[in-house]
C-alpha cells in the first residue's frame, strides 16, 4: 500500500493521464470513472447554468490515435493490443482510437488502485462490450464483479429499434460489496405476496420451526403433544445468526443465551410467535417484516433515475449523474476515511457524494469548470462548514515519491541496449552503441518518471527530432519524411 502523494479534497484540472503518472501507486481504495462515451457528440453545458462554460468533445478519430501509445502497448501489453486491433476490424479506427485513449489510462488506474480495491467503469452501449475485454485485459477477467443496468430513464423512442434507456457499469474488484450499507426497503408487491399475515405487531410471513432429519438428543423430543419425528424432521427454534437476534433485541430479552431448544420454543409460544395453523401438524414461527433489513439491490438499478430538469441537485452540467448512483457505488465499495479516485469528474457528483459519506477524494477533469463546480456544491451542501481553501486546486502533475532513488537514467544506457537489441525505438534501425542516447518516452516536463519503464534508446537523429516531446511527434515526423516506422 503506498502513501498518497496529494492531499484529500483536491481537483486536478489537467489530462488524467499526466495527473495520474505522477500519482504514487496502490494509494486509492476505489475509482469511479464515467468517461466521455465516444457517442459522436460534443457537450456544452447551457448558458446561464451553473455548469456554462464547460464543454467537452465526445468523438474520436484517427488523428488523436495516439500512435506511440500503441507501441508502447504491443510492447507491454499484448493481448490488450490485439483487442485494439479486433475493435479497428469490427468497428473502424474511432473505436480503436477511443479504446487506446481508454487503455492507456486504465493501465495507470490499475497502478494507483490498492490490491483490495474497487473500480466501477460507467459507460453505455455505445463501447460498452469492447470495454468488458479492455477490463478483463486489464485488471483480469477474475476480478469482474458485476456489470450492472442503470436505467436511467423509463422512455426513450426510438422507432427503428428498441428505445435504449439504460446505462452500464463495469464492476471490477477483490473485495466483497459491503452489502448492508446499501440494502433498499423490499418491494411493495413482495410484502404483499410474502408477508400476508398481520398482527399487533406489524406484517410477519410464516416459517418452519423444525429441520431435516431425525435426532436422537433434544430437539428429537416431543414439545407440547408435537412429536417431530413423525415427519421424520427435528426442531429448529432460531439460535444464532440476525432473526434470533432481532427477537433478542425486540421481543424476548435474553433470547440468546437461552441454549435448549425446547426453552426456546416455550418462549416463542409465550411470546406469541408461534402459529398453531393446523391441528396435530408441528407449529410454525412468525417471521416479522421489521426484521427484514431490506434487500440488496440486484445488477439491474432502476431505482435511481436521472438528473432531470426539476431535481434539486441538477446545476446544468450536460453529463451530471444523480448523487444516489454515487452514494450507492461508494457505500458499496468503500469505507468511511477511505480515498476515492474519480479521474473523469466532470461536475464533481463524485467528489460530492464521497465527502457527504465521510470519504476522502480526489478528482481529474480537463476542464477548469470542475474546481468551480465542486466548489459550489459544496458549499451548498456543507453550510458553515464550508471555509475557503477547503478545496484544493491544482493545475501541476504532481511529482511520485514511491520510485525508488532512481540511478541517473542514463546509467541503463547498456540494459536497454540489449532490450532493444540495438534498435532505434524512433525509425526502427540498427546503430551501433555510441550512436544512442536515452530518452524519456513521457517526457517529464509531462509528469515522465526516470523509471526504467519511461525509458528508450533514440538514435541521435531521432532524439534530435523528438527533443522534450511526446512520441507521437516523432512518429508523426517520421511518417512524413516517409521513414519506416513499425507503427504505422
Ligand atoms: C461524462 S463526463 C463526467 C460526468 C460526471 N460523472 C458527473 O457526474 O458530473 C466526462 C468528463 O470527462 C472529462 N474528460 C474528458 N477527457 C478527459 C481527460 N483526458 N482527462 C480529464 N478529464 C477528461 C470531460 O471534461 C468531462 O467533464
Amino acid at each position: 500500500m503506498g502513501t498518497p502523494n496529494w492531499s484529500n479534497r483536491t481537483i486536478f484540472t489537467g489530462d488524467n493521464l499526466d495527473i495520474m503518472r505522477g500519482m504514487n501507486s496502490e494509494t486509492v481504495d476505489l475509482i469511479y470513472l464515467d468517461p466521455p462515451f465516444n457517442s459522436n457528440r460534443n457537450y456544452a453545458a447551457p448558458v446561464g447554468s451553473k455548469a456554462a462554460g464547460a464543454a467537452f468533445k465526445d468523438t474520436w478519430t484517427l488523428s488523436d490515435l495516439d500512435v506511440a501509445w500503441m507501441g508502447l502497448i504491443a510492447d507491454q501489453e499484448p493481448a490488450i493490443y490485439k483487442l485494439l486491433e479486433a475493435a479497428r476490424l469490427t468497428h473502424g479506427k474511432g473505436m480503436q482510437s477511443y479504446l487506446c485513449m481508454m487503455a492507456i489510462r486504465l493501465l495507470e488506474m490499475r497502478r494507483v488502485l490498492k490490491k483490495a480495491g474497487s473500480i466501477y467503469l460507467h459507460c453505455d452501449t455505445t463501447a460498452s462490450h469492447y470495454l468488458k475485454m479492455l477490463m478483463d485485459a486489464t485488471f483480469g477477467a477474475k476480478l469482474f464483479k458485476a456489470e450492472i443496468n442503470w436505467q436511467r430513464t423509463t422512455a426513450h423512442s426510438d422507432s427503428r429499434t428498441f428505445g435504449n434507456v439504460c446505462d452500464k457499469i463495469l464492476f471490477y474488484g477483490v473485495s466483497p460489496i459491503n452489502a448492508d450499507a446499501i440494502r433498499t426497503p423490499l418491494a411493495a408487491s413482495y410484502v404483499k405476496s410474502h408477508y400476508s399475515f398481520s398482527d399487533k405487531r406489524g406484517r410477519y410471513r410464516t416459517d418452519n420451526l423444525t429441520g431435516p432429519g431425525l435426532s436422537a438428543g433434544e430437539s428429537g423430543h416431543i414439545w407440547r403433544d408435537y412429536d417431530p419425528s413423525d415427519i421424520g424432521r427435528c426442531w429448529s427454534a432460531p439460535k444464532s445468526g440476525k432473526y434470533a437476534e432481532w427477537i433478542d433485541q425486540n421481543i424476548i430479552p435474553g433470547y440468546l443465551e437461552i441454549e435448549s431448544v425446547l426453552a426456546r420454543l416455550d418462549s416463542l409460544e409465550e411470546a406469541d410467535m408461534l402459529i398453531h395453523a393446523t391441528k396435530g401438524a408441528v407449529p410454525q414461527l412468525k417471521r416479522y417484516l421489521d426484521a427484514n433489513p431490506g434487500q440488496v439491490p440486484s445488477n439491474n438499478w432502476t431505482d435511481i433515475s436521472a438528473v432531470n430538469s426539476q431535481a434539486k441537485e441538477r446545476i446544468g452540467f450536460p453529463t451530471q449523474k444523480p448523487l444516489k448512483l454515487l452514494e450507492r457505488v461508494i457505500l458499496a465499495s468503500s469505507n468511511r476515511g477511505d480515498v476515492v479516485l474519480d479521474p473523469f469528474a466532470g461536475c464533481a457528483t463524485a467528489c460530492a457524494a464521497a465527502e457527504s459519506l465521510g470519504r476522502q477524494w480526489v478528482g481529474i477533469d480537463l476542464s477548469p469548470k470542475a474546481v468551480e463546480l465542486v466548489n459550489f456544491r459544496l458549499k451548498s451542501a456543507l453550510g458553515s462548514l464550508y471555509h475557503y481553501g477547503f478545496v484544493t486546486s491544482r493545475e501541476d502533475i504532481p511529482k511520485r515519491t514511491d520510485i525508488d532513488a532512481p540511478i541517473h537514467y542514463r546509467q541503463n544506457k547498456h540494459v536497454l541496449f540489449g532490450r532493444q537489441e540495438g534498435v532505434c525505438n524512433g525509425c526502427k534501425m540498427d546503430f551501433p552503441f555510441k550512436i544512442f542516447d536515452v530518452d524519456h518516452v513521457v517526457p517529464q516536463s509531462r509528469g515522465g518518471t526516470d523509471h526504467i519503464g519511461n525509458l528508450q534508446l533514440l538514435c541521435s537523429s531521432c532524439n534530435r527530432i523528438k527533443g522534450d516531446r511526446p512520441m507521437e511527434y516523432l512518429m508523426a515526423q517520421l511518417a512524413q519524411a516517409n521513414a519506416p516506422t513499425a507503427f504505422r
